[in-house]
């Protein structure tokens, strides 16, 4: 079944465990241990362009934890009825993306490096790429929980 709208308040930050030492910070997680998936597939986005944007997209099924861990960048995410926008800077700090939640990633700062830890090999018929097949796919699932609830 699909979530929708997925509550925004759903993709929330998780601050990942720090080891601070002088000869530099190590920072670690476990797959169903710190974030609340298994790891099926790691992936990072790097020599971003100055003003170039990914993303673009939503996810039926995929959970994700995004972190910057150089540089930074912004998440705008947009559930179908509302929208935030969410700046990572920290390699302690991961975003988790729930599924159903359309994305895009923006402002990279020179030498950023986007991590992305996702729950799911990839699969292209899990993604939605067109804004306004999302909305639709929003829509279409509030009205069938509405004639579900009657
Ligand atoms: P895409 O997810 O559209 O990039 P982004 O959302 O970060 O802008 O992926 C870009 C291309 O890379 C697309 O052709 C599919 C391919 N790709 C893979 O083959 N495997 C992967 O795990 C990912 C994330 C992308």
């Amino acid at each position: 079944m699909t979530r929708i709208p997925a509550p925004l308040e759903a993709c929330r930050l998780i601050e990942l465990p720090k080891v601070t030492d002088r000869r530099g910070n190590l920072t670690f997680l476990e797959g169903s241990r710190h974030i609340p998936f298994p790891i099926r597939r790691v992936y990072y986005l790097y020599d971003v362009p100055g003003g170039a944007a990914r993303g673009g997209h939503a996810h039926r099924r995929l959970q994700q934890l995004v972190i910057a861990v150089s540089g930074s960048f912004e998440l705008l995410l947009d559930n179908g009825r509302e929208a935030t926008t969410v700046r990572l800077d920290r390699a302690h700090t991961g975003l988790l993306i729930v599924p159903m939640v359309w994305r895009e990633l923006l402002n990279f700062s020179s030498g950023a490096v986007c991590l992305v830890l996702a729950s799911r090999p990839y699969e292209e018929d899990d993604y939605i790429r067109s804004h306004r097949d999302f909305v639709a796919a929003v829509d279409g699932a509030v009205a069938a929980r509405a004639s579900r609830a009657r």
